[in-house]
């Protein structure tokens, strides 16, 4: 009988819990694979973490570091201290993990991998080699640090592959396997369709839009968010907007006194951020998508809902070059002339790239299981 492999699999905040659920399903197809799955806390509010997983059904975690906010350093350290913690002592009570499997691009991502890499634990990277180029964005940093020590780099789109082999990694560690999260999209639309959120917010299918907001760039600078939610403001009088507040941009508004802004549009409604299914029943169903969320421009993307990205450059180029994306910067003229495009129908929408097919998750666990079982692939 073949011992199990046991891999650690790292989630730390909201974008994180989509792609953790269709690679902990799939892991189970293997019988030789043991999952232990460790939330950091980084998240820590119903709204951004419990809601998750309740509503895709994950499992309660093995572990929960509860790091929870702070400073960049201060976050960044704590996740790393406590999982170089668990880690040891996997080791010294003879359990050691064959590897450390991290997703996406946030602080927590970073931290794990930091942690395991320098106790030479194997590090798997899910959503490798995007790049912005923009290292002003604190996901770059955490995206070319955890790249740059990673022993297995799975990409979502070819782009992902190309920066990764400019960069000096080894083809053979760097595989195409498509986007996890457009897993749980697929397999989540019909229900979430099902859901009342749009007569909720007393919405009709295909005429609102749906906004957010959240990335330092846009929201910790008074100037910069108030022309946007200025704009935002104007859109609203010919669309009603739904806006779900991220709780840093929440505590903008107030800190800045914004306040009156949008409270003083009846288009607009603003909501607390918004459960998985709540949110994919509003985006399935928008005219349009205004956002700063890498995540919400490739859901847009698979959507096939026009996505207007309020940041000047992404990581995700395939929204752009082949999905529903425009890059907007944040630009309030720009953002209103392709509002006007939209409304009237001449936006031009993209197709779905390939491999955002809902089968991600086995590729990457056939990716696994060649490297790290002895008794290889399972064909999916
Ligand atoms: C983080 C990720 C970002 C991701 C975003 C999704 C990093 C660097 N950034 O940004 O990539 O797109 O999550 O939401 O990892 N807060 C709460 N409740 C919570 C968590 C945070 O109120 O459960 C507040 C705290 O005041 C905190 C602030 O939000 O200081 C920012 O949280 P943090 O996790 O540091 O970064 P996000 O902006 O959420």
């Amino acid at each position: 009988m073949t011992s199990k492999k046991r891999f650690a699999l790292i989630a730390g905040a909201r974008p994180n819990f989509m792609k953790i659920a269709p690679i902990i399903k799939a892991m189970e197809r293997y019988p030789e694979m043991e999952v232990c799955l460790i939330h950091t806390g980084q998240h820590y509010d119903k709204n951004l973490s419990d809601v998750f997983f309740q509503e895709l059904g994950i499992r309660k975690p093995d572990i929960a570091l509860g790091v929870g906010s702070g400073s960049h350093a201060k976050q960044t350290a704590e996740v790393m201290v406590a999982i170089e913690s668990l880690l040891v002592e996997a080791q010294q009570h003879q359990r050691p993990f064959t590897a450390v499997i991290v997703v996406g691009d946030v602080n927590s991502t970073m931290a794990a991998a930091l942690a395991a890499t320098k106790l030479h634990i194997p590090v798997v990277h899910v959503e490798a080699g995007l790049r912005s180029r923009d290292r002003s964005m604190p996901e770059e940093i955490n995206r070319l640090v955890t790249d740059s020590i990673s022993d297995l780099l799975l990409c979502s789109e070819p782009a992902g592959v190309e920066n990764l082999l400019d960069e000096g990694h080894s083809r053979e560690n760097v595989h195409l396997v498509g986007n996890v999260m457009i897993d749980t999209l697929l397999s989540e639309v019909a229900r979430a369709k099902e859901q009342k959120t749009l007569q909720e917010f007393g919405l009709e299918p295909g005429k609102y839009g749906v906004v957010t907001l959240h990335r330092p760039g846009n929201v910790d600078q008074k100037e910069t968010l108030e022309a946007i939610l200025q704009v935002l403001s104007k859109v609203s009088k010919h669309l009603p907007i739904v806006f779900p507040v991220h709780p840093r941009t929440r505590s903008r508004i107030d800190q800045f006194g914004l306040q009156n802004i949008l409270g003083a549009s009846t288009g607009c409604r603003i909501a607390e951020p918004l459960g998985y299914l709540d949110c994919l029943c509003l985006t399935s169903q928008a005219k349009v998508v205004v956002t700063d969320s890498g995540g919400l421009q490739e859901e847009s993307t698979a959507l096939g809902v026009p996505c207007l990205t309020l940041r000047p450059n992404t990581e995700r180029p395939i929204t752009c070059s082949e999905g529903t994306g425009t890059l907007i910067g944040n630009s309030a003229e720009l953002l209103d002339s392709k509002l006007q495009e939209v409304l009237s129908d001449r936006y031009k929408v993209g197709s779905c790239p390939q491999l955002w097919d809902g089968q991600a998750a086995l590729r990457i666990v056939d990716v696994l299981a060649k490297r790290y079982l002895s008794t290889g692939a399972r064909s999916a």
